[in-house]
């Protein structure tokens, strides 16, 4: 009872702060036929999204509606300005609804969708969420907005009961990459699949363009888009020239799961590249094409495989390993192991897991890293091409589990402003480094090992819980993580 009352609390303080926030410029004077354009500036910025890109908008002539397409899922969305009328004839084939704009209610069942909305200031129009446990975004904590429960789910009475109401009560549901519901034109769902797009690294920042027409917020999405792709491009810049003094590290980028590795997508060997990397090669040697396969740990020739692929690994790269004994089994590797990879032996094992919510296991690698692409950029680069940044730069979701880095978790206090839109993080461009003796560097080109060793060396027992700890207080203090 208590909850219920301070959660309706909350939803009438933000819907006020929605109405303050949200422009709406609802037409008043609608004349259909008379063809007046409402979206000049919302054109004019949504023209720079690539004929590529997964996302599209188009604007008919009648100038009261847009229509915005997500390509990955086929599903376009009709939506028209407020205060005129509803479009009937010449609906996209692929129409998976239509909405009044700019919308003022929303619910997510997602957490992607959370950062990206924050970016383009819809976030006072949040009114639900999902499970508080997966929410890594300081702002939406500190809003606590109510919860709704996994609709993929069996609900309970009292569960259905929530639904119900909170959908009567907002405009919209926009639902996540890998949500079981389907959009239809007869429902109120608006699916979101950022997470799956993964054919490309920049492209996924189009995904602002795609809210921020639920919005009329094309401009601000044009904006918060040219700078991630200023930032990303100048630092993508200043690693490669780097690369060009001291090598480019071979790195291997996969994820682990029931004793299966699975290689990293097309777009994460982009951010290799992109940060003067190199894709681990396949053939003995550093030779053959760059990884591509996935291996199970449980087939000898898979193992084989993955073995010279490690070999040919100065870097390893995951979305969510816990901690080094879990990487051990990931892999299938012995600690008698250790000394036989460069990985093991210099303790280059980096996980995005880093930054985390309090409860629970969300991660800010899958909230907030699909729009932060710079920020991404830069924590591999710092990796890829140490010196690069210097010893201050602070990485916000890569950690070192082979050095034992601790996972950092966000919390509500971190919120400066619940009703101000988020700004995107700034990252200082560095300076390419044109000399081997930067302090920092590592030269690839050279022995290609960092200075430090891998911490306790062959022949660690791997499951000793006493000797991780006293490891991973050791190097953190060695290198001050
Ligand atoms: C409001 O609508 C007018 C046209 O009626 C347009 O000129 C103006 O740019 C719109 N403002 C916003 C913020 O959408
Ligand atoms: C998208 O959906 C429409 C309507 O169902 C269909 O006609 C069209 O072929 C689909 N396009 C693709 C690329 O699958
Ligand atoms: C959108 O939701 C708000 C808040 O519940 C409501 O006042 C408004 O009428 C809704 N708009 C539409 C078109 O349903
Ligand atoms: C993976 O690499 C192998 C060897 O180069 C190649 O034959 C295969 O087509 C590649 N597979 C994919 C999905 O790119
Ligand atoms: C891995 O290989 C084992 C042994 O052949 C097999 O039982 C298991 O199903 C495989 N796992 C996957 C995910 O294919
Ligand atoms: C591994 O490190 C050694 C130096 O210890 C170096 O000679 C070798 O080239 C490295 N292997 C790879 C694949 O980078």
């Amino acid at each position: 009872m208590l909850f219920a009352s301070s959660a309706l609390f909350a939803l009438a303080v933000l819907a006020e702060g929605a109405a303050a926030a949200i422009a709406r410029n609802c037409t008043t004077n609608y004349n259909a036929g008379a063809n007046v354009d409402y979206f000049v500036a919302q054109k004019a910025a949504a023209a720079s999204i690539p004929s590529g890109s997964n996302v599209a908008i188009t604007y008919p002539a009648a100038g009261n509606y847009k229509i915005v397409e997500d390509k990955i899922s086929n599903s376009s969305y009709v939506l028209y300005q407020c205060g005129t009328t509803m479009p009937t004839t010449n609906l996209p084939a692929n129409l998976a609804g239509v909405f009044e704009i700019p919308v003022q209610a929303i619910i997510t069942t997602s957490t992607t969708e959370l950062t990206f909305l924050e970016l383009l200031d819809a976030r006072s129009t949040i009114m639900y969420t999902t499970d508080k446990g997966l929410i890594t975004s300081p702002c939406i904590l500190k809003a606590a907005l109510p919860a709704l429960a996994d609709r993929s789910g069996t609900l309970t009475t009292d569960e259905t009961a929530a639904w119900t109401a909170a959908t009567a009560a907002t405009n919209l549901t926009i639902v996540g990459a890998f949500d079981t519901v389907t959009p239809s034109a007869t429902n109120r769902d608006v699916k979101f699949p950022a997470t799956g797009d993964q054919s490309a690294t920049l492209a996924r920042a189009d995904w602002l363009y795609f809210l921020a027409a639920f919005y009329n917020q094309e401009p601000l999405a044009k904006s918060l888009v040219d700078q991630i792709t200023t930032s990303y491009n100048c630092i993508s810049t200043a690693a490669k020239s780097s690369a060009a003094t001291l090598g480019s590290p071979d790195a291997y980028w996969a994820s682990g799961f029931g004793g299966v590795m699975y290689p990293g997508a097309n777009y994460v060997k982009t951010y290799l590249a992109s940060a003067g990397g190199t894709a681990s090669q396949v053939g003995a040697m550093d030779t053959g094409a760059a990884f591509n396969a996935s291996y199970n740990i449980s087939v000898a020739s898979d193992v084989t495989s993955l073995d010279t692929v490690l070999k040919n690994s100065e870097l390893f790269f995951t979305d969510a390993v816990s901690s080094l004994d879990a990487w051990f089994g990931w892999t299938g590797l012995k600690t008698t192991d250790i000394s036989t990879y460069n990985v093991t032996r210099a303790g280059q094992i980096w996980s995005a897991d880093k930054q985390s919510s309090a409860l629970g296991t969300g991660s800010g690698w899958f909230n907030g890293a699909v729009v932060n692409l710079h920020v991404v950029l830069a924590d591999i680069a710092s990796v890829v091409q140490p010196g690069l940044f210097g010893s201050s730069y602070t990485r916000t979701y890569f950690r070192n589990i082979a050095q034992g880095e601790k996972m950092v978790t966000v919390a509500a206090s971190q919120c400066a402003d619940v009703n101000a839109a988020s700004t995107l993080p700034a990252i200082t461009c560095p300076s390419a480094i044109t000399s081997k003796s930067v302090a920092g560097v590592v030269d690839w080109t050279g022995a290609g090992e960092p200075a430090y060793q891998y911490p306790g060396g062959a022949g660690r027992t791997v499951g000793a819980s006493l000797a991780l700890a006293v490891m991973g207080a050791l190097v953190a203090s060695m290198l001050a993580i």
